[in-house]
């Protein structure tokens, strides 16, 4: 494993972090304790010592269990949750939301605490709430060691927050389909050069960046010396290669993922990708950036919706079928996982109430997109 600094930050963090969001489940949705106990011990094990929790994944149990498994190993690592400033209605919510993270990480003291997915609005909203004075205050009772921000908004509010104060961390989408995309390339730069740690979350666009190499680009592949099978190495590798990059966070959910990703951290070099890698990852991008539909990183922001609707897995086949051409074979595995008797519906059941759009951190229409799904897949069911 190699390991990289945030200034201020006691220690030197793993360059790749446990994203805690995509744990292993049951088949009934629920995380599968021993299975998500067994990856964490593991990926502490491998040299991973910087664990991302946070109030709302895996429907508010995250924490909880996260709290459990690292029971034993706790002080060994950075622990980071964030403040879910979407649910903060008054000013003593955010003592009630940190007192009960605090219970249920077991734990008196949070590494680093985040505003989690600010954008402009909430966070003049936040600001206006003493959100703060509130962390400071957490911070001189020794409750949070270190003040940060997670991001989902334009570059410009992105600079907004950053020149508002001096953070220790902020946490930004990136990938090498996204260097444009919200805070982006820019804003990697920008904070960096502020000698702000920049962790970055979705480094394979939740998945998106992880599909076998492509037929039509295995060529350029064997050219560039690229030998992976999938595309997660060069995802997260091109990630590492940018020197701003402090911790790059990935929810990995198999014993097998961990290990892939575990090797790819040991060659995470800055400025580490060869010229040819880097006019493959170029390639790539073009590759996906002509087929995606739709730039859902499958977070699952969006849930619960109302009428049940697995918003996630719709755009999931959606996007798999697009980018692999195989629309018999994705239709199917729609149909399947989506089958009436299941908890997840289909597309076809939104009733365009449009509760999920201001959840959607990619800022997707999510009705009108989903009636192509329900297009694509349903016609023939
Ligand atoms: N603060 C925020 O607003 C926010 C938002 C999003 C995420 N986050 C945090 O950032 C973390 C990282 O984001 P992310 O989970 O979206 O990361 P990601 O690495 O972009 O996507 C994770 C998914 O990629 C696939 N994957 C990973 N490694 C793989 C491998 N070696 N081979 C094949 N597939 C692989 C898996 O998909 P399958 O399971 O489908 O196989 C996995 O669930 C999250 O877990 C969460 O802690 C924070």
């Amino acid at each position: 494993m190699l390991y990289r600094k945030i200034s201020g930050v006691e220690g030197a963090l793993s360059v790749l972090g446990f994203g805690c969001m995509r744990l292993p489940v049951t088949a009934g949705g629920a995380i599968d304790e021993p299975a998500a106990e067994r990856l964490m011990r593991a990926a502490f094990d491998g040299g991973i010592n910087y664990f991302d929790a946070a109030w709302p994944y895996h429907e508010g149990k995250c924490e909880e269990f996260v709290g459990r498994a690292l029971e034993g190993y706790r002080d060994k690592v950075t622990l980071v949750t964030k403040l879910p400033v979407w649910l903060v209605r008054e000013p003593s919510d955010m003592e009630d939301f940190l007192e009960r993270q605090l219970n249920f990480l077991r734990t008196d003291h949070l590494d680093i605490y985040l505003l989690h997915s600010l954008n402009g609005d909430r966070w003049r909203r936040m600001r206006e709430m003493g959100a703060l004075e509130f962390m400071e205050r957490a911070r001189a009772a020794g409750r949070i060691r270190h003040i940060a921000f997670s991001f989902h908004d334009g570059i410009d509010s992105f600079k907004e927050i950053v020149d508002a104060y001096p953070w220790t961390m902020c946490q930004i989408q990136y990938n090498l389909l996204d260097r444009n995309f919200q805070a982006g390339r820019e804003g990697l730069d920008y904070a960096a050069a502020k000698g702000i740690g920049v962790v970055v979350m979705e480094p394979l666009k939740g998945g998106n960046i992880s599909l076998p190499v492509p037929e039509e680009l295995k060529e350029e592949a064997r050219l560039a010396g690229y030998a992976s099978p999938n595309l997660a190495d060069l995802g997260l590798r091109w990630v590492w290669d940018h020197p701003g990059v402090s911790v790059v966070l990935s929810g990995m959910t198999t014993p097998e993922q961990l290990a892939q990703n575990l090797a790819s951290a040991d060659r995470g070099l800055a400025n580490g990708l060869s010229g040819p890698e880097r006019r493959f990852a170029d390639r790539v991008w073009k590759f996906f950036t002509d087929r995606v539909r739709v730039p859902c990183t499958a977070c699952g922001y969006c849930k619960p919706c109302p009428q049940g609707v697995d918003i996630p897995q719709c755009f999931t086949n959606l996007n798999t079928a697009s980018v692999s051409g195989n629309w018999e074979a994705q239709g199917r595995n729609y149909r399947y996982i989506l089958a009436p008797d299941r908890d997840g519906k289909r597309a076809s059941a939104c009733v365009n109430c449009g509760a999920c759009v201001p959840k959607c951190p990619q800022g997707i229409p999510i009705p009108d997109r989903l009636r192509e799904v329900a297009a694509a897949f349903e016609s023939e069911a």
